[in-house]
């Protein structure tokens, strides 16, 4: 970490984008100082019932992940070598920004979802509250090589999801949400990119160490950041398998898409052309070079159920 941390500026300058830049929530709502803000929000509410139940399920899942935050960023400045009380610490900072961008991506989307008239605001807003109290465990300790490597894929999994809702509300002509889901699956990819370049650079400098911390990630199977999601009055956790159910079922993010991150994380690294290894991690290396044709298999197994489980984030009868 210290080893990289001389290049921590320049990596933020490369990745993040500056704050007078960059795009903000409002650029995407209607606004509330204009005289057309009541027609368009009637627009929204109009557009919004040709969306479907799962479709709804889906992107509060989506924002209640985003605005579970405080979780990611507490977590994230606790990993070895990310230190605050170092004003100095460049990780510290890189964590500051990157929380900072990330942001928006709940406030738009609460903000939207608030104003569609689709959903019940009050039980998602007790989900959230109980998923940032509930906290996570993806499993990586306080070890930077774990955590980049979770983040390099959880990053890319973002992207796929909030791309592919992004689609769904273009083609039911949500053009607006379309727009604002994009633009937020751009941020993720941006932000895929930082992780993997960090992982990348120390593959460079440690290949054994890195490949063994990859190794360990998947074997475990990376734990999505709501994993303990749940609605008020339920346990911890009893939510989360229904929305990932949904999410597949329209086809937002599914265990096809996880196969297929995972491909595209080994192409990234070059994980085939690493031959600078010991026995240890060679066996590590061949073990990741076979996951992904095994984990296909069981993938087209998974059988999803065919009925829209009943949330109550969302209520039937509001969609009619
Ligand atoms: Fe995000
Ligand atoms: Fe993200």
């Amino acid at each position: 970490m210290q080893f990289l941390e001389k290049d921590v500026n320049a990596l933020i300058e490369k990745y993040l984008i500056p704050i007078d830049k960059i795009w903000q929530p409002s650029d995407f709502l209607p606004n509330s100082e204009s005289d057309n803000f009541f027609e368009d929000v009637k627009e929204i509410r109009e557009l919004s019932k040709e969306l479907p139940y799962d479709f709804w399920v889906v992107l509060v899942g989506d924002m209640i992940t985003e605005e579970a935050l405080p979780t990611y960023e507490s977590w994230l400045m606790d990993v070895e070598g990310v230190n605050q009380m170092d004003g100095q610490n460049g990780w510290a900072k890189w964590v500051r920004h990157w929380t900072a961008e990330e942001n928006r991506h709940g406030d738009v989307l609460n903000k939207y979802l608030y104003l569609s008239g689709r959903v019940n605001m009050k039980e998602i807003e007790k989900t959230t509250q109980y998923l940032i109290a509930d906290g996570f465990d993806i499993g990586t300790a306080r070890d930077p090589y774990k955590n980049f490597v979770y983040t390099s894929f959880q990053e890319l999994a973002t992207y796929v999801s909030h791309n592919r809702v992004a689609k769904i509300a273009k083609d039911k002509g949500s053009l607006q949400l379309g727009k604002m889901c994009k633009i937020i699956s751009g941020d993720e990819m941006r932000h895929h990119h930082a992780y993997a370049e960090f992982v990348d650079r120390i593959f460079k400098v440690d290949p054994n160490q890195m490949m063994l911390a990859f190794q360990y990630m998947m074997k475990q199977k990376i734990a999505m950041p709501a994993h303990f999601l749940r609605e008020s009055g339920a346990k911890i956790s009893t939510a989360f398998d229904e929305f990932s159910n949904t999410a597949q079922r329209i086809g937002v993010y599914t265990s096809l898409d996880y196969v297929e991150i995972l491909e595209k994380l080994i192409i990234r690294w070059e994980i085939d052309r690493m031959t600078n290894l010991n026995e240890e991690a060679e066996k590590a290396r061949d073990y990741l070079m076979a996951l992904p044709s095994r984990m296909m298999r069981l993938a087209d197994r998974i059988k999803i159920p065919e009925n829209s489980f009943q949330f109550k984030w969302v209520e039937p009868a509001r969609l009619k």
